[in-house]
């Protein structure tokens, strides 16, 4: 046989075997067989360079690593989703539902394995894969596809070629053998373990080498789509579960766990199943999730800002382990709360190693009676800091040191205070340095103001040598170059790349630098509500109680915090010097996808199925403009029944118009 035949013949071999394999879970040749062709096909390649394609099996082995992960923005954001914990809050979720839909019927709801591992997004171009990325911060990932395609249960092409554009989503997980395996190596060769499997994974897909990524040995499972424009329209079918057939075909793997049942009391009964099974898994999982079957119900059920309302994560119960506590030691916040921390003996729980856990408070400390010295259960919930719940009293011997709460910062000696009401202890000192070094950390934070290369050890360093001593003092490091240069063997182009990224970050959207300044009760969701509201920097520094208590979702606590903060003179000069080194926080909302970048879009005449405002806000979310009046700049108006003026101008200047029906449909399916 010729070798161009030869070599397409063993692609079909090897990719029904993995198909097999991977899939189905049904091999039919043994690894040494595969592996036989495989170095067949790898032969072939090498001395024929000019048989290689761009989804040979053969690239599975990875190749010479790249620069850099270069940044990805995905086409629909890639949300998060609530978690549940016990059957209350599942039924919860099912009357939530209904009473949306303002239905009294039972649901349909899958039910899927919550996979513990990293998520990935595949963009596939006619049946091609052509871009892996990770989830990233939910609105940009890293672009992963050179190790993507190391990963066996993701295709490189599919096997029934879907003409047009696809996003695959799932996960990518380390199965526990490999993790075993994978640890036992590096055992032997002295090095350090990875401490569990979704590291491992998370770690394996950020990869520059891939062929590192390939010696992983990942797996991957399907959950779902993302952006589907295919030739046969939006939807690969109706039901999430028929999706997940259809995805099946086409050669991606997934689980067969996954059950489809009517009502919340079934989705009950498989949760309990599965918590029963998940430790015979080849795969670490951490719960379940369920989601409303009906992809016509997605559609009306929508999404809130932090996922979608039609599923939901049903979290398991903690897990718990005994260790030895070897001191308890007081660390100091950003907001100067101390906090009791637990320095333990270090301890598996549920597959992560711990040697710190909280202890929430002094109170809490005392209440438990929890001793250095003592035998205590540790516990860990999803991805909460681990916790102290309490001392195991019978192997309590001798006299074991009871902490007290201190009466004066343990950082700068000033004397603690509590507010009223609060159980936290504080330390009054804005100037105490754990504070100071806390609140760096904080603002320089990834979902905050998002400076690359300002690590903790590095905000350390500076912070004793006094390079930077607040916060304006990080945008005044540009002025120092020269010093900078050589300062803790840092060399040019470190220096420079930091204060590139120092220099960019004084353009985050005003939700991001409100959450970093760090204002007490402030979280990354607060920060959205109050810019989104009030929309201007100026206009939150001036709010009033009453003004704040207006905007949704932030109530009397979070509002008295915020008008307190900045009605404080050493605040609100903070802020001031910031905007005069150039901190120019962008006003308006931050756009989730870039559907509508470059686009201004006009709305008029009568809307059916959203207000005025919630379109334009909806256009700014996919990253365009909207405007009142038409001109030759504008790219589409949306004109309902009773438009009058807007649409003859379109027509006269030949801009396209689209019905409210028709602009819907040019929306990405769920993304409303
Ligand atoms: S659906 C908008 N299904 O859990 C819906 N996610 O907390 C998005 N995950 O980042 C996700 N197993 O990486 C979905 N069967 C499953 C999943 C799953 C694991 C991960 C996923 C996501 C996170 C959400």
């Amino acid at each position: 046989m010729d070798p161009v035949s030869r070599a397409s013949e063993l692609r079909q071999i090897l990719e029904h075997h993995a198909y097999l394999y991977y899939v189905l879970d049904k091999p039919e040749v043994s690894d040494s067989e595969y592996d036989k062709w495989f170095r067949e096909l790898q032969d072939l390649e090498r001395d024929h360079p000019e048989l290689a394609t761009a989804d040979s099996p053969t690239l599975r082995i990875g190749g010479p690593p790249v620069d850099g992960l270069k940044p990805h923005r995905h086409a629909i954001p890639m949300l998060s989703l609530d978690n549940s914990f016990g059957h209350d809050e599942l039924r919860a979720f099912d009357e939530k539902i209904k009473r949306f839909l303002e239905s009294e019927q039972e649901l349909e709801y899958l039910c899927e394995l919550k996979f513990d591992g990293a998520s990935i997004s595949l963009t596939y171009v006619d049946g091609v894969l052509e871009i892996g990325t990770t989830r990233g911060d939910g609105t940009t990932g890293e672009d992963v596809t050179h190790n993507a395609k190391t990963v066996r249960g993701i295709p490189l092409r599919m096997r029934k070629p879907l003409p047009g554009r696809i996003e695959v989503r799932g996960e990518v997980v380390m199965l526990k053998a490999a993790f075993e395996e994978l640890n036992l190596g590096k055992a032997e060769r002295g090095e350090q373990l990875f401490a569990n499997p979704r590291n491992a994974a998370a770690g394996g897909l950020r990869q520059l080498d891939s062929r590192l990524t390939a010696a992983r040995k990942l797996s991957f499972f399907t959950y779902g789509v993302g952006q589907v424009d295919l030739n046969e329209g939006r939807r690969l079918a109706d039901t999430q579960s028929a999706v997940i057939d259809r995805l099946k075909e086409l050669g991606f793997a997934s689980r067969s766990e996954s059950r489809a049942v009517v009502g919340i009391e079934q989705v009950i009964e498989f949760v309990e199943e599965i918590h029963r099974v998940r430790p015979t898994l080849p795969f670490g999982i951490d719960g379940v999730v369920i989601k409303v079957n009906s992809l016509d119900l997605q559609e009306q059920l929508g999404f809130t800002a932090r996922g979608p309302r039609w599923a939901i994560a049903y979290k398991f119960p903690a897990e718990q382990a005994f260790t030895t506590l070897n001191r308890i030691f007081a660390q100091v916040g950003r907001t100067g709360v101390i906090t009791p921390v637990a320095d333990l003996e270090p301890v598996q729980v549920g597959g992560v190693t711990v040697s710190r856990a909280t202890l929430h408070n002094y109170e809490d400390l005392a209440r438990k009676d929890v001793r250095e010295g003592d035998v205590v259960i540790v516990q860990r919930a999803g991805d909460v800091i681990p916790e102290v719940v309490g001392p195991v009293l019978d192997k309590r011997s001798g006299d074991l040191n009871v902490i007290s709460e201190p009466s004066e910062c343990p950082e700068c000696g000033t004397p603690v205070f509590r507010k009223v009401g609060e159980v936290a202890l504080r330390c009054p000192n804005r100037s105490c340095p754990a504070q100071i070094a806390a609140k760096l950390r904080h603002f320089v934070g990834r979902k905050m103001m998002d400076i690359d290369g300002l690590g903790e050890k590095l905000i350390d360093r500076f912070l004793e040598t006094g390079m930077i001593t607040d916060l304006p003092s990080i945008y005044r490091l540009r002025e120092r170059r020269e010093e900078l240069i050589g300062f803790d063997r840092l060399g040019e182009l470190s220096i420079d790349n930091l204060l590139a990224s120092i220099e960019e970050s004084k353009t985050r959207t005003l939700a991001r630098f409100l959450f970093a300044l760090g204002i007490p009760s402030v979280g990354e969701k607060g920060g959205q509500d109050i810019s989104r509201e009030l929309r201007t920097l100026d206009a939150i520094r001036t709010a009033d109680y009453a003004t704040l208590m207006e905007i949704p979702n932030i109530g009397p606590h979070t509002a008295g915090e915020v008008q307190e903060w900045f009605e404080d003179p050493d605040n609100h000069r903070m802020v001031d010097e910031l905007i005069e080194l150039g901190v120019a926080p962008i006003e308006g909302e931050e756009p989730v996808s870039d559907l509508f970048a470059g686009q201004t879009i006009v709305f008029t005449g009568k809307l059916e199925r959203f207000t005025r405002e919630a379109a334009e806000a909806f256009v700014a979310k996919m990253g365009g403009k909207s405007a009142g009046s038409v001109s030759k700049n504008t790219s589409l108006v949306v004109a309902g029944p009773g438009a009058g003026s807007k649409l003859q101008k379109a027509d006269q200047l030949g801009v396209k118009v689209a019905t409210e029906e028709e602009f819907l449909a040019l929306l990405p399916e769920g993304s409303l």
